[in-house]
């Protein structure tokens, strides 16, 4: 009990009682009874990236905020609202103040320590991959967080080394569907289009501007403003009211150049032959800026609700360049791997819950219900005779009365073989299977091949199975 005065003070005296601090919003802790998975699929990642000739990178968690500017792009959603960013002070005299940011994605840093430590210039392809967490400030909801996990690649090199190829973009397309089979991902889907190259692209958004300049007055603010200063951006919008308008604005297919439709040509004939199936979607373009000619999702319609892209990427053929680096042409994707767990939980739950309500198997094969006590001798010896046979056999007792075999039976075993004197005397035995109902007299020496037969039967898959 408290009194008036000791009001706020804690129960048994000590320190006042203090509200417990909470992980912020849009992060999550992943505990022992989870990570395990998060380690299968990191494993299988790192395996599978290996064979084709990946290493790892490993970039700094932040980064110069103008990278980010510079390489996604001002007017993406990323950099104009989502990014964690804060003015770092200097502390010595010998350091700058400078704005600094959380990285919201890992392919703008991977180009920036591809120029910085001058892999080009070895003349080879450079294939990296990264797994680790990245930050933005989205609205969280199911498979959207504020720190989220991205297990992404890219492969970058100078044009002589074939960084341009087709190939190279067929190649990263044919991995990913060998990871996600790799994991038992199922009912995954590729989308996938071509954005063309830089002119192919400035027509377009000529056009767009010029369209979207003649809607702008019903578009968000937000579209408003876009539609001047990056018209593509429009098309990424997810406010449902401008929805209706985009979806009749022209689209980029019909823009792309001679040399965009063979590259893009020369990339699903690569698909093709290697039996990678995609579906053609005129409206990806992606939400970041520095995409020219491929561009690429894989979504699942399981366990991810609204969020059902698992993963993203293209290709960035000026990339390095925006940076201030050399010609470097290039193609990556991340992997969302809070998703990608989503959809493996999601599954085994569905593979948990179908296998639970599959009819079990009975246990055994046959139970042996002796006609009276005298009988339990003889039903002792047939059981010891099928059982050296490899069956699995209950035999139950004289005592019983015949409905009371039959309930033991039905419940335990496949079918019943009723064992009285006449059976005896014959050698011909009464035998009931429950699943068809079906009751049949056979002679003793058949009855073992009988019950593998029926036990066969019972195996073969059904429709529902396959
Ligand atoms: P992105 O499409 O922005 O591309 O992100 C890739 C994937 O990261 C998404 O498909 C999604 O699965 C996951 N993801 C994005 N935001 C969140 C979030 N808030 N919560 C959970 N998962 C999220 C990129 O990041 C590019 N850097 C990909 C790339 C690499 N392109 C070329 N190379």
């Amino acid at each position: 009990m408290t009194s008036g005065n000791d009001k706020g003070a804690p129960p048994s005296g000590g320190r006042p009682a203090r509200t417990a601090i909470k992980a912020i919003r849009g992060t999550r802790d992943l505990l022992p009874d989870q990570t395990p998975l998060w380690n299968r699929v990191e494993a299988t990642a790192r395996e599978l990236f290996g064979r084709y000739g990946f290493g790892e990178i490993r970039t700094p968690i932040f980064e110069a905020t103008e990278l980010f500017a510079r390489g996604v792009g001002e007017e993406t959603d990323i950099v104009s609202k989502e990014m964690f960013t804060w003015e770092d002070r200097a502390r010595a005299a010998s350091e700058k103040a400078q704005s600094l940011t959380l990285r919201p994605e890992s392919t703008a840093g991977v180009v920036r320590a591809y120029i910085e430590h001058k892999l080009g210039e070895t003349g080879a392809l450079s294939k990296l991959y990264y797994i680790g967490p990245q930050f933005r400030r989205e609205r969280p909801q199911k498979g959207r967080y504020r720190q989220f996990w991205q297990i992404g690649a890219e492969v970058i090199g100078p044009p002589s080394s074939g960084s341009e190829s087709p190939l190279r973009d067929a190649e990263v397309l044919e991995m990913l569907a060998s990871l996600l089979n790799e994991l038992g991902v199922r009912g995954w889907r590729l989308e996938l289009n071509s954005v063309g190259n830089a002119e192919d692209r400035a027509r377009y958004s000529a056009v767009l501007r010029e369209e979207l300049a003649r809607v702008k007055d019903r578009l968000c603010p937000d579209n408003q403003r876009r539609a001047e200063t990056n018209p593509l951006r429009v098309l990424d919008s997810k406010d449902e009211q401008d929805q209706e308008i985009i979806n009749g604005l022209p689209k980029i297919a019909d823009f792309l150049g001679e040399e965009s439709r063979e590259h893009f040509r020369q990339v699903r004939a690569a698909l093709d032959a290697c039996g990678v199936e995609y579906h053609v979607n005129s409206r990806l373009v992606r939400g970041l800026d520095y995409y020219t000619r491929t561009t690429f999702e894989f979504t699942v319609q399981t366990g991810l609700g609204t969020q059902n892209a698992l993963l993203g990427g293209g290709r960035y053929d000026g990339l390095s360049e925006m940076l201030g680096g050399p010609k470097a042409p290039g193609i990556g994707f991340a992997i969302g791997e809070d998703r990608l767990i989503l959809v493996l939980e999601e599954q085994a739950k569905q593979d948990a819950e179908a296998a639970a309500a599959k009819p079990s198997e009975p246990k055994l094969d046959v139970y042996i219900a002796p006609l009276g006590v005298e009988r339990n001798p003889a039903a002792l010896a047939l059981a010891r005779e099928l059982r050296r046979e490899g069956l699995r056999v209950e035999v139950g007792d004289g005592s019983f009365k015949l409905r009371k075999s039959f309930d033991v039976a039905n419940k335990v075993a496949r079918a019943i073989v009723l064992l009285g004197e006449d059976e005896i005397a014959s050698g011909v035995l009464t035998v009931k299977t429950f699943a068809t109902g079906e009751q049949v007299k056979i002679a003793r020496v058949e009855l073992v091949g009988c019950v593998r037969a029926g036990r066969s039967r019972d195996m073969e898959p059904g429709p529902a199975s396959q």
